[in-house]
């Protein structure tokens, strides 16, 4: 256990690090503590409440009393069903961040949510995403030009990120030079105050309040010109978006960096990682690129890099026999949804070629499916074709290093070395 995660585990009483999930009385686990996550210990707790209590109840923990669904027709179920497990207040098993939580889109019921959607929706319809697919694969190619051979670097900060950031600075048509700030006012949307980036809400709040003013002066510039297609401006100019109050335009803005940051970050190391789990998947790769597209999903499914998404239920009503009362807070789980062996055979394991690999729970389903997904597949799938062009191995050399997070399921680290081809 490294010195972090013991620390953790040491100071928080709600801490599940280095228990026996098995053990324990199940009615004592709790998903959202940050620990086990960070310390990858999470994947037997899933097993169990999928096994013995596939919708949990959580009396007491730090965010309060929730349920989680566990297995994979009932997360369909919840996520299909917005009437009954609404998006509002927040997504986020947390209530509130202390004393404030931004609007967006992604935590509004109809008909808002469809209103707000369909403003940001053209940015990645197919049409446009034909047109980024030259520019993105330049971008992919000169970073991994860049990369050292035969020494070790760090994954994430080198290729993930800075894809990702640039990916991001294209779709908002922000200055290239500031890109970075991107990357650090997602990181800090998220951040646990204490828990390593963000030292205090008061140094998260300062860093919320820069990506604002910053977003304000786009906002200005783009309504004096005419309308375009980066997503300030289809905001600024969008009947249903042109008149938002500035916390609905920060909170819908930091959705859609936090959106297509994080998430296609932790993808594109996730890979790295299963690739190096699995060799013998590797080895099949090396000899057919042709399973790159299958391969993406189900890089997207075994990664799962958003844990969960949150529910409130409208009124009372039941799941697999369990009472839901209105007002309880419902956690999908996706990340153990996406390992249920009733629905995904072999579930635990990384399977380039799976049949239906797109059939995973990573996106969501409903009405608030993800807006990217297609955006990210395509910068999946362009990433590893230029890695398979290039490389032999991108071998994993140290101990990945994971986000204290219950929500981003992602690497803060991942050492590599490249070997050529
Ligand atoms: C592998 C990468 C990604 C994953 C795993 C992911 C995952 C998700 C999930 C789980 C949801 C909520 C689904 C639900 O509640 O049913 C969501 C919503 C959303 N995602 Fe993604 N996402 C990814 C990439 C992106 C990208 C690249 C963008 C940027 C354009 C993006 C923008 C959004 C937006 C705007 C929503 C809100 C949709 C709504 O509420 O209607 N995502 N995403």
């Amino acid at each position: 256990m490294s010195e972090v995660i013991a620390q953790e585990h040491k100071q928080s009483k709600w801490s599940m690090v280095g228990k026996d999930p098995y053990s324990m009385p199940i009615e004592e686990i709790d998903l959202s503590h940050p620990g086990i996550w960070q310390a990858n210990q999470f994947l037997p707790f899933l097993e169990r409440l999928r096994k013995e209590d596939p919708v949990h109840f959580c009396r007491e923990s730090a965010v309060g009393p929730y349920w989680s669904v566990m297995k994979y027709k009932d997360i369909m179920e919840v996520d299909t069903t917005p009437d009954i497990y609404s998006s509002e207040p927040t997504i986020g098993i947390v209530d509130t961040f202390e004393e404030f939580t931004l609007p967006s889109f992604i935590a509004m019921d109809r008909p808002k949510h469809d209103e707000q959607r369909r403003i940001a929706q053209p940015v990645v319809a197919p049409v446009n995403l034909k047109n980024l697919e030259e520019l993105i694969r330049k971008r992919v190619c000169r970073i991994l030009d860049n990369l050292p051979l035969e020494k070790e670097f760090d994954w994430v900060k080198n290729v993930s990120v800075e894809l990702t950031t640039q990916m991001l600075a294209t779709l908002f048509d922000f200055p290239f030079k500031d890109r970075y700030k991107l990357t650090y006012w997602s990181d800090m949307a998220t951040a646990i105050p204490g828990g390593g980036l963000a030292k205090s809400q008061a140094e998260r709040w300062e860093a919320i309040e820069e990506c604002l003013a910053y977003f304000t002066r786009l906002w200005n510039k783009r309504i004096k010109e005419d309308p375009g297609f980066d997503l300030v401006s289809m905001l600024a100019h969008g009947e249903a978006t042109r008149q938002m109050p500035p916390e609905e335009y920060l909170g819908n803005i930091i959705l859609l960096i936090v959106g297509g940051n994080d998430t296609t970050r932790n993808s594109i190391t996730g890979g790295v990682v299963a690739l190096n789990e699995f060799p013998e998947q590797y080895e099949k790769l090396r000899a057919n690129h042709e399973h790159i597209p299958n391969m993406v999903s189900e890089i997207i499914r075994w990664q799962t890099p958003l844990a969960y998404m949150r529910r409130t239920a409208t009124k009372d009503t039941e799941l697999r026999g369990k009472e839901i009362k209105a007002g309880d807070k419902v956690v999908m789980w996706y990340v153990s949804g996406n390992r249920d062996e009733e629905t995904i055979v072999r579930a635990d394991e990384f399977i380039i070629d799976r049949p239906n690999a797109r059939k995973h729970l990573s996106f969501g389903f409903g009405i608030h499916r993800c807006m990217g997904n297609r955006l990210a597949e395509m910068q999946l799938r362009i990433l590893w074709e230029e890695v398979m062009n290039r490389f032999h191995t991108v071998e994993v050399v140290g101990a990945p290093e994971r986000v204290y997070s219950s929500f981003i399921k992602g690497y803060t680290r991942l050492p590599v070395k490249l070997h050529s081809l």
